[in-house]
């Protein structure tokens, strides 16, 4: 039996959704008894070339098309955003279909709200695209591991941001003109705010977080810090120090509160997130019964962010032909507090420019002395104008340590500039 499915936007993902559903039709109807067809497509602009070819599938401009076609049972958003999305998804989940969307954005801050509804209709809201591309996240998190109390997430959930950082590390040059490459090759926007200041893989987090720990969390909830202050210097000292700089993306749960961050991290070139190159994603995960878990694939891309969509699909016709209606709560389940800051201590590289004379270095080390921080490496060189450029690595420091000293760094007059203050892992996942 043919099951009727209209497609909410056509770009990238969705002529991916459109490529993969043809190309896999006859094997799902196999799996599934129902044999998937995309009849109606929405777009802005019908007379745009697209890298899809359009067989019997109807171009729309009017949503309703879709949305009011009761022969239409499965919807797939990829139009990306919030509105029109949300209203679009609202209004089709009213309607009666079942929705499958790969919008971070709108899950992020909506997704609450959207997966009530979802549940009132009794219907399938799936979202396994949102993060990570291709890379199943979400359906481990919310199935497979749901024996397990997870207390940590770590991972690399940006791929414009890690594209920037990788071509960074690989050439030596600087954020802007990597960005401006970046930018040039389409892997980042000209607008790249939501990307390089952290944002992405903040609402990533959040996705990510809410269902791991079971509880509600919000955008506001993640300390955000994004790459545009990481200079060519700040990758050619990792070097030096036997590390790569990479956006880590970090939420722990440690029994009491969560801490979530997203945050530039110096990461040892023995730790296999530091392996993690370009636009792949990676994430670990930590339950107390299964141990160590990585993820590791292609975080974004037509055909990659489709499997995830496609595999969403596929899992709404079986529930379809076997007339199960959504088959797990998708809501938070508890409250928990959160907290900025690192749970647990970490190591610290600081880069410096102070004036070139005798005492300076003395001054720093006593500030660092007295808020009970022990260096692990110092580097001194000359900078320029009679300036020397300062690097320390601090042997593990609580942040709030770190934090009052930098407080205190800045009120000292032979000091001009910190530069940068970036974490350190620790060699191991
Ligand atoms: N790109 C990736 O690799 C990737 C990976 C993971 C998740 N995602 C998510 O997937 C979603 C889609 O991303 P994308 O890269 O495919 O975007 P895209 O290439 O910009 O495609 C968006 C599509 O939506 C249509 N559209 C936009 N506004 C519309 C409106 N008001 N009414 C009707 N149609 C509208 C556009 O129509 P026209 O074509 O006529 O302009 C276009 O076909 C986003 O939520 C994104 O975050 C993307």
């Amino acid at each position: 039996m043919d099951i009727k499915i209209g497609l909410l936007g056509c770009g990238t993902v969705g002529g991916g959704v459109v490529e993969l559903i043809r190309m896999r039709a006859d094997k799902i109807a196999a799996m599934t008894g129902l044999h998937p067809v995309i009849t109606d497509v929405l777009v802005r602009d019908p007379d745009k070339k697209r890298n899809v070819t359009f067989e019997h599938e109807l171009l729309t401009t009017n949503a309703n098309d879709i949305i009011q076609n009761d022969e239409i049972k499965v919807v797939i958003e990829t139009i990306g955003g919030i509105e029109p999305a949300k209203t679009m998804i609202l209004a089709a989940l009213r309607a009666g279909k079942h929705v499958i969307t790969a919008n971070k954005d709108l899950i992020a801050l909506h997704g609450p709200e959207i997966m009530e509804v979802a549940e009132q209709e009794k219907l399938d809201f799936l979202y396994e695209a949102a993060v990570g591309g291709a890379i199943p996240l979400i359906r481990p998190l919310k199935e497979s591991l749901t024996a397990n109390e997870i207390s940590d997430l770590k991972g690399i959930i940006n791929g414009t941001t890690n594209y920037i950082l990788t071509k960074m590390t690989e050439s030596g040059a600087n954020y802007e003109e990597v960005l401006r490459e970046a930018q040039e090759l389409g892997y980042a926007e000209s607008n790249p705010s939501s990307d390089v200041d952290g944002l992405d893989a903040a609402r990533k987090l959040t996705i990510l977080a809410s269902i791991a720990f079971g509880t509600k969390v919000s955008l506001d909830d993640v300390k955000v810090d994004g790459i545009r202050s990481i200079t060519a210097a700040d990758v050619a000292y990792a070097h030096e120090l036997g590390a790569v700089i990479k956006l880590l993306a970090v939420g722990k749960d440690d029994g009491h509160a969560l801490y979530l961050q997203v945050r530039p991290t110096m990461v040892p070139k023995a730790h296999p997130l530091a392996h993690v190159n370009d636009a792949f994603n990676a994430l670990f995960v930590h339950g107390d019964a299964a141990g160590d878990l990585m993820f590791f694939g292609r975080g974004a891309g037509s055909l990659p962010t489709a499997s995830a969509m496609v595999g969403d699909v596929i899992e709404t016709l079986r529930n379809m032909s076997m007339a199960i209606p959504s088959r797990f709560r998708t809501g938070p389940v508890t409250t928990k507090a959160v907290k900025k800051g690192s749970p647990e201590p970490l190591r610290y590289y600081l880069r410096m420019h102070a004036k070139d004379r005798p005492g300076v270095f003395a001054h720093i080390a006593t500030i660092f002395s007295n808020a009970e921080i022990s260096m692990e490496t110092v580097l001194q060189k000359r900078a320029h104008d009679n300036q020397a450029e300062i690097v320390i690595v601090t042997h593990e420091t609580p942040s709030g340590s770190i934090e009052s000293a930098i407080l205190q760094l800045n009120d000292l007059n032979d000091l001009l500039e910190i530069k940068n203050v970036i974490p350190m892992e620790k060699g191991d996942a």
